[in-house]
């Protein structure tokens, strides 16, 4: 049943694309069976132990850094290297636009800010900006801390499976940032069934049938959207209110407008929904693979944790007997930071970065026509051992010097980079802070293999059993 729908959508697909457009006769690669293209055996290496990457690895190795395929439905230029990011990612205004698929344009809705393009663009990473920034932040700071230290104290004796706390950890924190939700009760516990359907119906065949994913993430995100409604109405009422990024949010969208500018920078109800889902959904799956991550990284490099316990034993010893971690302890840990940016290497979570071209360039000698999809292979560049000598140690000391421009894209680079990298970087610090001040663990079993999920994730989840040091 399963290939059947897969088939279906496929000869939709390739009879609305019918020919192979002529332009890329000339870039090497092959484009499969006719109709289907290699979707087959894209499918089988997503869903194979190592992931998607042996996919691009494979057909690297036969046709060099730049390689053409049809895969589910679209003709797809792959291509690798720090030439091909710097152009990709910081190419002039308009020239790439995000390529997202149709399941994850549909839930997310048309004013996401995945799907704008140019000065709309700009103007709501604008918007963002400032609660997510450094400063902005502060003020979950409390929140965060005491989140961490009651998750690890349910820890010791148990399994504990990382990437089920990692997730539940996260969706807390940025439920409370964006919404003052509380971390228990009747509202989180709907809110996380609804966003897991969401989250879900990203990687599914696009059939809004019901009893489908994608039909069920629909029905969920509409759920999400009446329950961020009745919220905005109790604020907007003054029934209730609270200092949270809905509410700076808000603040901006009912702003009296004078001039022109005023103007530009309002939110529709429709941007602010589809806005915050945006967030929802970007910042959860990342933040819980990343903190997997190093988890496992570090319990497989006693080296390494070692050296980041002794930066946090140093802080707590450094801090007057009874007091807790500060927000200006928290903003210098340098060898955590780099013990970050390592995982993000070695892990990468996200292993392309998609592109759609709005209009033809050249790229490495190549034409690419307006409409194509062009991925940047970011495992390679995260590999190479030009940049990172024995790419498969994993060592925060590459981190001491700085980088060369486009040689680690953990959170990527130019008008698209993460808006939320203080976030996620402020999640993981604290959480590590408790983690490895106060306990010690041992991992269940030794597998290295990784879900077939969009954001790459430990597939056994990283089972630990935890003790206090
Ligand atoms: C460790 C955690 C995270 C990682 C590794 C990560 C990684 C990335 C990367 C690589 C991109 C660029 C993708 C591209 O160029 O195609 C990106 C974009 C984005 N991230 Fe993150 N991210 C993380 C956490 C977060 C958080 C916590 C949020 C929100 C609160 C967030 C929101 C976004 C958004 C909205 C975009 C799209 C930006 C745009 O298109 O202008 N991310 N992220």
């Amino acid at each position: 049943m399963a290939l059947l729908s897969i088939l279906a959508v496929l000869v939709f697909y390739v009879f609305h694309f019918w020919a192979t457009p002529k332009a890329m006769e000339v870039i090497p690669g092959s484009l499969g069976w006719p109709v289907v293209g290699e979707s087959f055996s894209f499918l089988s290496e997503f869903s194979s132990s190592s992931g998607i990457y042996n996919f691009m690895h494979r057909r690297q190795e036969r046709y060099g850094k730049v390689f053409k395929t049809l895969v589910l439905g679209r003709f797809t230029v792959f291509m690798t290297g720090r030439d091909a990011a710097k152009i990709l990612l910081t190419g002039k205004d308009g020239m790439v636009s995000l390529n997202l698929f149709y399941t994850g344009k549909q839930v997310l809705g048309p004013t996401s800010l995945l799907q704008a393009t140019g000065e709309v663009h700009k103007r709501l990473r604008r918007l963002i900006a400032e609660p997510l920034s450094i400063d902005g932040l502060k003020k979950y700071f409390q929140f965060i801390n005491t989140l961490a230290i009651e998750t690890l104290e349910q820890w010791p004796g148990r399994t504990v499976f990382i990437l089920e706390e990692a997730s539940t950890f996260t969706l807390k924190v940025i439920g409370h940032m964006i919404m003052s939700l509380e971390p228990t009760g009747e509202e989180q516990e709907k809110f996380r069934a609804n966003f897991k359907l969401i989250s879900s119906s990203f990687a599914s065949l696009p059939f809004k049938i019901p009893g489908t994913a994608f039909h069920r993430g629909i029905k969920a995100r509409d759920r999400m959207y009446a329950m961020l409604d009745s919220i905005i109405s109790r604020r907007r009422n003054g029934d209730e209110f609270q200092q949270d990024f809905l509410e700076s949010l808000i603040m901006k969208h009912s702003k009296l407008t004078s001039g022109k500018e005023d103007n530009e920078d309002k939110l529709t109800d429709a941007q602010l929904k589809d806005n915050i889902l945006t967030l929802l959904v970007a910042g959860h799956d990342t933040t819980t693979a990343a903190l997997t991550w190093l988890i496992k990284f570090l319990g497989e490099n006693p080296a390494v944790l070692e050296q980041l316990r002794d930066e946090h034993l140093q802080i707590q010893a450094n801090r007057r007997s009874g007091t807790n971690l500060t927000w200006n302890e928290v903003n210098n840990m340098p060898y955590t930071a780099k013990v970050i940016s390592e995982t993000l290497r070695r892990a990468t979570i996200l292993p392309w970065f998609s592109r759609k071209a709005a209009q033809d360039f050249e790229i490495d000698g190549y034409k690419i026509k307006k409409g194509w999809s062009v991925n940047l292979d970011v495992v390679s560049i995260h590999h190479d051992p030009e940049s990172f000598p024995d790419p498969e140690k994993f060592d925060p000391s590459r981190f001491d010097a700085p980088l060369k421009p486009f040689r680690f894209l953990g959170f990527g680079s130019g008008p698209r980079m993460c808006p939320g990298i203080n976030l996620a970087k402020l999640e993981i610090s604290i959480f590590i802070h408790h983690l490895v001040c106060t306990y010690k663990w041992r991992a269940l079993e030794k597998d290295d293999s990784v879900q077939p999920t969009l954001v790459r994730m430990p597939r056994n989840k990283y089972p630990i059993v935890v003790e206090k040091l």
